[in-house]
């Protein structure tokens, strides 16, 4: 269910009922270097990290999950997921009222102590964003105001057992002390190593033969080997290892390029790599998907010699 109570394009606050279908299989899909899937969960969360590495979706993945796993004891579970950016565009001239109005409802559910409610603030550096201005004068005492609301209000969550709070936020530099202080556990959530990156893009590949993007006898169907088995070959190329080897390199690429996780998934879904018979395609698109972000971001492209 989606809650858009205020009937625009993008509400401040969507509610999802767990198990969501939406969010099936997300958790599985979801690789990192580190063991952050299995150390992160306690009751008050903040990932941090550059765009596109999983924040959200490890989030979401993570209510899911404890949906299921805790039953027994919630036989119920909700997702509250909270755009902090759009609590500040949409609500701006009462925004306070109106947040503190949002954590009512929000504790309105809490009180049903068999229902597990996950409360996802996404992107809460727009809350210190909004805090330094007011404080360098650039922005009315009514944002900081707001802020503090939410501050307070994600406190009294807190003590709810049924409560979990999940924050994210892509500029780790600027998040305000204030929040820092408040997260239980603060995890980086970095862009994929190289290991990572193969995982991602063999999950890929088989996504694509899966939807029938690519068929025999092109080399993205040749058995794609675990890296633990590419180490077992000692890396060594033969016909069964070839294509596990062209697409380690082209994740070596990536990874030196600083792609994203999101950048290695979208492959997936790409047109043009449905129509590719080869790994150099893929690598093409790869290319062309770092140079469009280093050319929104107004950054130099890349210059990893592969690409
Ligand atoms: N570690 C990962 N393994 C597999 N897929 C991933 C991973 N990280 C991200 N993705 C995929 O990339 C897409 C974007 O992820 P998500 O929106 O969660 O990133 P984010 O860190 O929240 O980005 P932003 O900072 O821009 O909000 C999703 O489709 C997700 O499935
Ligand atoms: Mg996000």
């Amino acid at each position: 269910m989606n809650d858009n109570s205020s009937g625009e394009e993008r509400s401040a606050a969507d509610v999802w009922v767990l198990p969501a279908e939406e969010l099936h299989g997300l958790w599985e899909n979801l690789i990192y270097d580190s063991q952050l899937k299995e150390d992160f969960w306690n009751r008050f969360v903040l990932l941090h990290g550059p765009p596109g590495t999983g924040k959200t979706s490890l989030c979401r993945a993570l209510a899911q999950k404890l949906a299921i796993r805790l039953s027994d004891r919630f036989p119920r579970a909700r997702l509250v997921e909270i755009n902090a950016q759009c609590l500040f565009s949409k609500w701006f001239s009462e925004s306070g009222k109106l947040v503190a109005k949002l954590f009512d409802r929000i504790r309105m559910i809490l009180e049903d102590r068999r229902l597990l409610v996950c409360t996802l603030v996404d992107e809460v550096e727009s809350l210190t964003h909004a805090r330094r201005a007011t404080l360098a004068g650039l922005e009315p005492s009514d944002s900081i105001r707001t802020v503090n609301v939410i501050l307070t209000q994600l406190d009294r969550l807190k003590r709810y057992p049924n409560a979990l709070v999940l924050t994210t936020s892509n500029v780790t530099e600027a998040i305000d002390v204030a929040f820092v202080d408040r997260a239980d556990n603060k995890r980086l959530v970095e862009p994929p190593s190289e290991r990572t990156a193969y995982e991602i893009l063999r999950g890929c590949c088989y996504e694509l033969r899966a939807h029938g993007a690519v068929a025999p006898p092109l080399l993205l169907c040749a058995p794609l080997f675990s890296l633990r088995v590419l180490e077992g070959v000692r890396f060594v190329e033969s016909d069964g290892s070839r294509a596990s080897l062209r697409l380690l390199e082209v994740a070596r690429s990536t990874a030196a390029a600083g792609a994203s996780a999101r950048a290695l998934r979208r492959l997936a879904g790409r047109p043009r790599c449905r129509a590719s018979s080869t790994f150099d395609a893929l690598r093409a698109a790869l290319a062309q998907q770092l140079r469009d972000a280093a050319y929104l971001c107004n950054s130099p492209a890349p210059t990893s010699p592969s690409f």
